[in-house]
Order: structure tokens, then C-alpha cells, then sequence
């Protein structure tokens, strides 16, 4: 059984505004008084998990352990079957230091094409770290298949060439408020409310 969460504060353990954003809304009815890792001038902690899970509990702990409260942080990323799960955990590292995901796009696009399975799944890992030590995580998929052209404008990252199972759409093509109710960060985040806040 996952421990119910009481603390007083909780810090996002993200310097990302729009992730920031993203958790604060979606906490905001459970009366969590919240603030960002960057706002409390925290360092940001490499990504040297070989894991979503590893990553995500490093980024929780640093900020716990620099803040002495409660942390919760996210890992995700685009996992192509074909590819052995690449990019995987290093989704937004194939986009290059000048974060242009159209190369990334293209990278995958290139790598699939002697493929005929396109399948692929994002993932989204939460971890909550607790002031003594304690952690829960959570994790969300959801499966679709990879698509050439790029299509849609909406969304971010690989949005525009992923089409999730039971759609004949792209995430770039969604609503940007569906995609997020339906998408795998919040399946995870479901589950932590369900487990730590209800
Ligand atoms: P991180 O979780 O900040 O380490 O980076 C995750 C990376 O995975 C992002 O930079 C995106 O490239 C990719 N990614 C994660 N979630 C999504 C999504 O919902 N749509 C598109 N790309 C995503």
C-alpha cells in the first residue's frame, strides 16, 4: 500500500515551467501547497539513471535532500520497439543542444525505415520522495505506432509523429487538453493521486 501523503509542502523537482505548470493544476484540487525546484534555486542533478525509474527518483531525491521537503519529479521519453526502446531515455537528447526536435523526428525516421513494426509507446515515470528517505513511484504508457510525415502543429517533442492506439491522429494533431487528459503523464499522475492524495 503506498504511503498517504501529509506533508505540508511539496516541491516539483523540474526546472521545465510547462511541466511545473502541468503538475501544479493537477494537484491544485487536493489543496497541496506547492513550489518549483528552480524557484527554490536548486541545482538541477544529471540524468544518470539507466532507468525512467532511476531518473526519476535521483531528480526527487537531489530535491528533497536540497530542500528538506517533499519532492516529486517526472522522467519520460518515446520508446520505438523496433529501435530496442531508442530514443528511450535519451528522447530529448536526440533533439541536440539547440532542442530542435525536427532532427530528432528525422533520426527516427531514418532508423525505422527498413522496419515494418512501427510500434512505439511514450512513457511517463513520477517519483515522490519523502523527508525521511521514503519513495513511491508510478508509471504510464501508452502505446500507438510512428508515422511519416510529421503531421499537426500542436503538442511538443515527438507529438507530431505519434498516433496513440484507437486514434487515426497524431498528438500534434489532438486537442492539446485531450492529449494531456489522455496521454501517459497522466495516467501516472492518476495513479499518484489515487495512491498518495485521495
Ligand atoms: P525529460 O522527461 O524532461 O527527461 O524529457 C523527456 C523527453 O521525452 C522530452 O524532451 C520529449 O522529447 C519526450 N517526450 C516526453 N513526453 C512527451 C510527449 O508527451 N510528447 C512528445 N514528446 C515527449
Amino acid at each position: 500500500m503506498a504511503r498517504h501523503f501529509t506533508q505540508q509542502k511539496l516541491v516539483i523537482a523540474s526546472h521545465n515551467p510547462g511541466k511545473v505548470r502541468e503538475i501544479v493544476e493537477l494537484l491544485a484540487p487536493f489543496g497541496a501547497d506547492v513550489i518549483s525546484a528552480g524557484d527554490l534555486d536548486l541545482p538541477e542533478p544529471e540524468e544518470t539513471g539507466l532507468t525512467f525509474v532511476a531518473n526519476a527518483e535521483l531528480k526527487a531525491q537531489a530535491s528533497m535532500e536540497g530542500s528538506g521537503l517533499a519532492a516529486l519529479a517526472d522522467d519520460s521519453g518515446l520508446c520505438v520497439n523496433a529501435l530496442g526502446g531508442d530514443p528511450g531515455l535519451y528522447s530529448a537528447r536526440w533533439a541536440g543542444p539547440s532542442k530542435d526536435f525536427s532532427i530528432a523526428i528525422a533520426a527516427v525516421h531514418e532508423k525505422l525505415q527498413s522496419f515494418d513494426d512501427k510500434s512505439a509507446y511514450f512513457i511517463c515515470v513520477l517519483a515522490l520522495a519523502w523527508p525521511d528517505g521514503h519513495l513511491e513511484t508510478f508509471e504510464g504508457r501508452i502505446n500507438g505506432q510512428i508515422v511519416e510525415p510529421a503531421r499537426g502543429l500542436n503538442g511538443f517533442g515527438y507529438d507530431p509523429i505519434f498516433i496513440p492506439d484507437g486514434y487515426d491522429i497524431t498528438f500534434g494533431e489532438f486537442d492539446p487538453d485531450v492529449k494531456t487528459a489522455i496521454a501517459h503523464r497522466a495516467i501516472a499522475f492518476n495513479q499518484l493521486v489515487k495512491a498518495c492524495f485521495e
